[in-house]
């Protein structure tokens, strides 16, 4: 056995947008694993928006990234040796241990689970039916909680999550208005997901359109971005709207958390708040295999389509990241390995 796993280990944390020396691409040997032990060669590495948070030094929920450790991020891949009972050569694995082409890992690791053998490609295991989909189905439903004939806003609309919370709503028969990044995103997902509408918020016209479209104000505001996006949807919000908090991207990279114009900092200064709050996905793991389930159903019945964006190399990881955090990505951001 002689594998070469290439790593991209957290070299500096980022001041602002991170640049590549942010990380060391570096390489090990792996000549052997142990009873219990599988390897897995990654075909696929998913890039999030939360990566930026993990390179930060900061308090959040979850722990940051510890500088010389590989990168935090989920892949999907083949196991190429087990010496495991509970993987086989050949299956098919979601594991969440970092940005690495080889994963060697114990078969008892809680982030590895298997992948169904189906007719939706592997990929989407990291985003429309993986944690971004998920996201989506329990963002909005468990904190959203749509009704039928209510008016819900997506911003972040042609991503990964936010593709899939609109097309969730449009199920719930709501009026679904999506915000997104130029006209073509806004073709996409008004054309290709179907929303009622969706508002280019880099157009000069963004506010006018916004409420022409939400003529009877905003039950639901889906967030995932804060800034200037947020201020306008906040003016719109009807008695007893839900805001579920799921992100704000435009804010990643301020350096003091304090002055950014977060969605928090936002919501606190309205007279009449509506019922917000953050989540994170992982408050419903118990759930992940059922809600992966129901979410290919919609696949295969075309109520949810989806877009992915695949750079080939695992070198292009960096510029990947920096891609989801400006806006050049379409659909879930993925890195063929
Ligand atoms: N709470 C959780 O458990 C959880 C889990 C997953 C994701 N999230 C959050 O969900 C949000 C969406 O994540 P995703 O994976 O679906 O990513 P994504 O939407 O596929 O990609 C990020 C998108 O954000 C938009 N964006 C970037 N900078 C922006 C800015 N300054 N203003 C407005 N929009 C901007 C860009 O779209 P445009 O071109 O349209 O601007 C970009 O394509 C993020 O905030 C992420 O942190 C939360």
């Amino acid at each position: 056995m002689n594998y070469t796993n290439r790593r991209f280990l957290l070299n500096k944390r980022p001041l602002n947008m991170p640049t590549d020396d942010c990380w060391k691409l570096d390489e090990q040997q792996i000549n052997s694993i142990i009873n219990n032990e599988i390897l897995i060669q990654v075909r696929y590495l998913s890039i999030d928006p939360y990566m930026r948070g993990r390179m930060n030094d900061g308090l959040s929920y979850a722990a940051p990234a510890k500088i010389g450790d590989p990168m935090t991020g989920e892949t999907v891949g083949e196991v190429v040796e087990s010496k495991s009972d509970l993987y086989k050569k050949g299956d098919i694995v979601c594991v969440h241990k970092g940005w690495q082409t080889y994963i060697k890992t114990k078969d008892t690791d809680p982030t590895i689970y298997k992948v169904p053998t189906s007719n939706i490609p592997m990929s989407a295991y990291l985003g429309v039916i993986g944690m971004p989909g998920r996201t989506a189905y329990f963002g909005l439903n468990r904190v959203g909680k749509p009704k039928k004939g209510e008016t819900i806003v997506v911003s972040a609309a042609s991503g990964a999550v936010g593709s899939v919370v609109g097309q969730l709503a449009l199920m719930h028969g709501c009026k679904v208005i999506g915000i997104a990044g130029g006209p073509d995103k806004c073709k996409y997902v008004k054309d290709t997901l179907r929303f009622s509408d969706c508002i280019d918020y880099k157009s000069e016209s963004f506010e006018t359109e916004l409420i022409s479209s939400c003529s009877e104000g905003v039950d639901i505001y889906f967030e995932n971005v804060g800034g200037p996006v947020t201020k306008a949807v906040v003016n719109l919000l009807n008695k007893n709207a839900r805001v579920p908090i799921c992100g704000f991207i435009s804010q990643y990279n301020e350096k003091n958390m304090i002055e950014a114009d977060t969605p928090f900092k936002i919501l606190s200064k309205l007279k009449y708040k509506p019922k917000h709050r953050f989540f994170v996905v992982t408050e419903w793991m118990d759930e992940w295999a059922n809600a992966t389930k129901i979410l290919s159903e919609y696949i295969n019945n075309d109520q949810i389509r989806y877009e992915e964006t695949i750079i080939d190399g695992f070198e292009n990881a960096p510029e990947a990241l920096r891609n989801v955090l400006t806006g050049k990505n379409f659909g879930k951001q993925i890195i063929k390995v």
